[in-house]
């Protein structure tokens, strides 16, 4: 049944290094490649999207939905510094023409966890030189595939490197911090370290300790952040005036029991409200939700007695999603697109009732004249969670990575009917 305008973008989101396979120019397959490091697994193949993406914006497109987010892979488009590549150019360039010739809105983020390593090599994510590396990478964006787009998100989930350290912070304080990060980050690994993975960051990135993305940020850090973002937003705008800009926010339902309200409000300024200024000239915003956390007089709780987790270990909370709509549209006035909302799950049919919860929160909001324009559900397929590796399943389509066979879920067709009139 319908439940959205035609207008309405409805799609599923993926990110370049969790699908395409071999993106082995990029700090984060070296990471992976350390024996000592907190990766559970390399991502090899990953779901070779990079040489299936046909078939995959097909199925998309064959369930009847009408948007496809996915990122372009900078360490393939920049491999050297200030050196593009022809090749991967191309590459990108069929993507996107390929969505528009079937009628699929490619919604395309510039930066979505994976550098380049020659960037790590600079300073990374805290060096005063990122932001106009990122603007360069941006304007040759803008002038190659301009004409094909109409929505770009600079950054993916700027704010993860903030909230990982606020994790990190609560974790040395022996509080309750198990899936409190939107991502697949196995967090006490990640901070317990040890010599020979600094040995091994040294030989890969000329530091013991590099500034990937998904790394503790410091204060600095979070301004190269936000001065990244504005600087590709100028150079995207330069080439290619037409294109909404933004970025996109890993986004709590931040709620809180009486006495944690202090502490909800900082985590709630931490995670949102200080970027509003960098975020004043975006055209939308990307809302990014997968549960909620629930905020005591001494910080996180544990999930509530009973919850319902998710392979995540975060609480099964679709209802999330409307909550954190209605709440940054009381202070952010542009549009505002659902770049990522998922479940990881075995369950399908837990994911349908999720995903048709979620929507319905999306479809109130519409109804109280919020500006959404947009729902891309997390995770067109299975595919690679970061650090915790294939196991995390949030995909509409299975694959099965030993001959990468597709096969669509129910759920993939759930999504889909939302646009249909029967
Ligand atoms: C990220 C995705 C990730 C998803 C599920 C988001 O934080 O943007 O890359 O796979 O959450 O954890």
């Amino acid at each position: 049944m319908r439940r959205f305008s035609e207008e309405f973008l409805l799609g599923a989101a993926t990110a370049a290094h969790q699908v395409e396979g071999n993106n082995t120019l990029s700090d984060t397959w070296a990471q992976e490649q350390m024996p000592h490091g907190s990766y559970s697994e390399p991502s090899g193949d990953a779901v070779d999207h990079y040489h299936r993406y046909k078939e995959d914006i097909l199925l998309l497109k064959e369930a009847g939905l009408n948007a496809y987010r996915f990122s372009i892979e900078w360490a393939r488009i920049e491999p050297e510094e200030g050196e593009f590549s022809e090749e991967e150019t191309e590459h990108y360039r069929s993507v996107i023409r390929f969505c528009r010739d079937h009628g699929i809105e490619p919604i395309v983020t510039l930066h979505h966890f994976s550098s380049p390593v020659w960037l790590i090599r600079k300073g990374g994510w805290e060096a005063d030189t990122t932001p106009d590396d990122f603007a360069r990478y941006a304007a040759y964006i803008a002038e190659q595939f301009g004409d094909d787009l109409n929505y770009v998100c600079t950054i993916n989930e700027a704010n993860m490197g903030i909230q990982i350290s606020t994790v990190a912070r609560q974790i040395f304080q022996q509080m309750v911090a198990v899936g409190k990060v939107q991502v697949g980050v196995n967090m006490e690994d990640l901070m317990r370290g040890s010599p020979e993975l600094a040995r091994e960051n040294l030989e890969a990135f000329g530091t013991d300790r590099p500034a990937v993305f998904v790394s503790a940020r410091t204060t600095h850090g979070d301004e190269i952040v936000m001065k990244a973002h504005a600087a590709a937003r100028e150079s995207l705008r330069k080439a290619a005036p037409h294109i909404k800009v933004g970025w996109t926010l890993s986004l709590h339902d931040v709620q809180c029991v009486p006495g944690g309200e202090e502490k909800a409000q900082a985590e709630w300024a931490e995670e949102f409200t200080h970027y509003l200024p960098v975020m004043a000239d975006d055209d939308f915003l990307g809302v990014q939700n997968y549960s909620r956390t629930i905020i005591g007089p001494d910080g996180p709780l544990p999930n509530p007695e009973g919850a319902e987790l998710t392979q995540m270990e975060y609480e099964y909370y679709p209802q999330g999603l409307e909550n954190v709509l209605r709440r940054v549209a009381k202070d952010f006035h542009g549009d505002l697109i659902v770049t990522e909302n998922g479940i990881a799950t075995s369950d399908d049919k837990r994911r349908i009732a999720f995903l048709d919860r979620a929507t319905q929160g999306v479809k109130s909001c519409i109804e109280e004249g919020l500006p959404v324009k947009g729902y891309c559900y997390w995770s067109l397929l299975d595919n690679y969670e970061w650090q915790k590796g294939y196991g995390m399943t949030f995909g509409l389509i299975g694959v099965n990575r030993a001959t990468q066979v597709r096969t669509a879920k129910p759920s993939l067709y759930a999504l889909g009917r939302l646009l249909r009139d029967d």
